[in-house]
């Protein structure tokens, strides 16, 4: 199935990469989000990032200036109805994915196939509530998209073969590679990547090593570009503890239960960079741990 035109829902730290990449890549966008805020505030970093890239030579003005017009907006959800692929990037609530697809639904075209950018929602459970369960599949992005390589691609029990094929496709259009993963708790990447962080914060909390050496004995001793604390304050902590959580519910083994350190910095507040102070605190002209 030849896909041209995909919609994004949210208007997000993900959804603005994902409307950028698919838009370079020569797709025609169109990004919806609950706030105009959200979509102008969206389209004007995507603006800024593709001068950076015409700045480092990695793509030319025109390619800037065709990227650019191949996005459009809207704050009408049902405007996506006449996509052919539907990428969902909206809050991490199960709640809010539901109501979106249920509310699109009846303007779908039949060969419409929905997606998720879901970090940890069950694609199955989300696919049985559509009319469409074999054209249904998880699409994860990393963040930033459009520095990130690697895109999960993620089968629901129902996902069709057509349906993971015409998905493969878009994503080597997109020059990245896509790894396919079975539809388990927090897929691929962060079963892996945030037990090694919640570890790395009950090392902290054991007083086993400071913030300074767990991150520089995993940057010098493991060859990690980022130490995990690091790591854990870019990502958001909240976003941390809310995947431990589907983790630990979701597979019931008392390997995965967060630190308790983990979930006080949420409580107070301190999420990581977005709020200025997580493992370290950023309010300064350099990061400093703060405790
Ligand atoms: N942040 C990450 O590192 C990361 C990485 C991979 C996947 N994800 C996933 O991507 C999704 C989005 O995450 P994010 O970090 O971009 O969140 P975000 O909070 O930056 O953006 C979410 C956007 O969704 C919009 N929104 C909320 N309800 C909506 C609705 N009903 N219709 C349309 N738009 C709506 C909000 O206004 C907001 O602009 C989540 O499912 C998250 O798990 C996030």
């Amino acid at each position: 199935m030849e896909i041209e035109k995909i919609g994004v829902i949210g208007a997000g730290q993900m959804g603005n990469g994902i409307a950028h990449v698919m838009a370079l890549a020569g797709y025609d966008v169109l990004l919806t989000d609950v706030s105009q805020d959200a979509l102008d505030a969206a389209i004007a970093l995507i603006d800024r990032n593709l001068t950076r890239q015409v700045s480092r030579d990695k793509i030319s003005q025109t390619d800037k200036d065709a990227t650019m017009a191949r996005i459009k907006t809207t704050l009408t959800l049902t405007d996506l109805g006449a996509s052919d692929l539907i990428i969902e990037a909206a809050t991490e609530r199960e709640t809010v994915k539901q109501a979106i697809f249920e509310d699109l639904q009846p303007h779908l075209q039949p060969h419409t196939i929905l997606t998720s950018n879901t970090s940890s929602i069950s694609i199955t459970r989300l696919a049985s509530r559509t009319d469409r369960p074999e054209k249904f599949m998880g699409f994860h992005f990393m963040n930033p998209v459009p520095v990130m390589q690697l895109v999960e691609l993620i089968r629901g029990i129902a996902t069709d073969e057509e349906t993971f094929k015409a998905c493969k496709t878009v994503v080597d259009n997109l020059g990245k590679t896509a790894a396919s993963a079975e539809d388990f708790p927090a897929f691929i990447v962060n079963r892996i990547l945030m037990p090694m962080i919640n570890e790395a914060v009950y090392t902290l909390y054991e007083g086993v090593g400071n913030v300074r050496s767990i991150d520089e004995s995993m940057k010098l001793g493991a060859n990690h570009p980022m130490g995990p604390l690091e790591l854990a304050d870019f990502i958001g902590l909240d976003t941390c503890l809310a995947i431990m959580n589907v983790l630990h519910d979701g597979l019931a083994d008392t390997k995965y239960r967060p630190c308790p350190l983990l979930t006080k910095y949420v409580e107070a507040g301190w999420l990581g960079r977005k709020t200025d102070r997580g493992f370290y605190d950023y309010r300064g002209e350099t990061p400093i741990p703060s405790r």
